[in-house]
């Protein structure tokens, strides 16, 4: 929902641009390190929204910054999170970003395969250093959510499986630079049901005890991200139930004491806080349709054309809503699905009005291309 000053505002400004509400951002900040308590360290996922102003605060709350490039390990040490916070994942490392996150002494790699504990055990002996390693397991429970953002199954590339084990401690034995100090689960993103991290709990139990047995008693366990949000209800779901979220490890996660638990969380953190503001460039009337053509498209925000994400869409400059008609909302660009919504809901709609595109904070700017040889799309605070 936006204030009348803040409508006012827009209008002066150039369209499409990204919103951020710090202000709501700084909510969400409390209210997760709050449900988190003491006992839960969470890192947050710069690859939903890496922005040097949405991550000032993020380190003013204290969280880590769990990665997955060079670069974002660079971004994140630029912005103030302290090195020992910073996690580096990611299938393909290469060998410049192992080098980097090495010289600079970051917490931990999550890492995915035996060949790549090769490598970073190779780079780090050359630099004399020992790396801190958690493996990346692949523990195989069913995220329910879109195929495409689902990590946490045997036919994902992600993660080490469990039949692989005993040769990673058998390699590890041998590897004189890595020192293996905790163990990695990610099972996807976006997941609306709970009962999903209670599993990947019940599986984490499990492999625990298997590493344990086998002597290995690591600092800590990685729970990963993946909090879903309410898309369909942006301002009445603007912050998460992260209490319900840590009550399912409160209840179900058993570990020793000594050893800590962290998460990754990036959606759930950042995604409510951002719009994409856009104006309506034509209206266009076909034969069952009504088109109603924005100036931003799949460029500015690819979700709904790659996962057929639902993001809310108001028209923010008609407040008269006594009369609506049904929108097929779409983007400038050459490709049929450049569609942000089909039969939308709005108030009839002229060219110049304001459109609003909700939840974007998460994975919008952050994927956003130049392809058309787009402007690219501005952050405004
Ligand atoms: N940790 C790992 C290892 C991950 O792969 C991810 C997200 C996260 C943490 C953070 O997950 P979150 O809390 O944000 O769900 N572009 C897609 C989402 C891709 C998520 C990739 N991994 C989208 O727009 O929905």
């Amino acid at each position: 929902m936006f204030s009348l000053q803040q409508k006012e505002y827009f209008k002066s400004l150039e369209t499409p641009f990204y919103y951020y509400d710090l202000e709501l951002l700084k909510n969400t900040l409390l209210a997760v390190k709050q449900a988190a308590g003491s006992a839960y360290h969470v890192h947050y996922a710069l690859k939903a929204n890496a922005h040097p102003t949405l991550l000032a605060p993020i380190v003013e709350a204290g969280l880590g910054a769990d990665c997955v490039s060079g670069n974002e390990v660079k971004r994140a040490l630029e912005c103030g999170f302290t090195h020992e916070k910073i996690v580096f994942a990611g299938v393909g490392k290469s060998d410049k970003e192992i080098a980097y996150a090495l010289d600079h002494d970051i917490f931990c790699f999550n890492v995915e395969s035996i060949p790549e504990l090769e490598v970073i055990d190779l780079i780090a002996a050359s630099k004399n250093k020992k790396a801190h390693i958690a493996l990346r397991i692949n523990p195989n429970v069913d995220a329910h959510t879109h195929k495409y953002i689902t990590t946490g199954l045997e036919e994902n590339k992600f993660g080490i499986n469990p039949y692989e084990f005993d040769q990673v401690l058998d390699k590890l034995g041998s590897l004189k630079n890595c020192r293996l100090i905790g163990l990695h689960f990610h099972i996807g993103s976006q997941i609306q049901d709970l009962n999903a991290f209670k599993n990947l709990c019940l599986r984490v139990n499990e492999i625990n005890q298997w590493f344990i047995h086998k002597g290995y008693l690591l600092d800590h366990i990685n729970l990963g991200g993946g909090l879903g949000i309410n898309y369909q209800e942006p301002d009445t779901a603007a912050i998460v139930d992260f209490e319900s979220y840590f009550s399912i490890f409160r209840n179900f996660l058993q570990l020793p004491l000594q050893q800590q638990v962290h998460f990754e969380l990036g959606r759930s953190i950042s995604a409510q806080c951002g719009s994409l503001i856009s104006r309506v460039l034509y209206i266009k009337h076909g034969i069952n349709t009504h088109f109603a053509i924005l100036d931003a498209g799949m460029t500015e925000l690819i979700r709904p054309a790659l996962y057929q994400a639902y993001h809310k869409i108001e028209n923010i400059s008609q407040s008269d809503s006594s009369l609506t008609m049904r929108y097929d909302v779409v983007g400038p660009i050459c490709e049929s699905s450049d569609c942000f919504g089909k039969a939308v809901e709005l108030p009839e709609t002229k060219r110049g009005d304001l459109i609003a595109i909700r939840s974007a904070g998460a994975y919008g700017e952050v994927m956003s291309n130049r392809y058309n040889l787009r402007e690219g799309v501005q952050s405004v605070f």
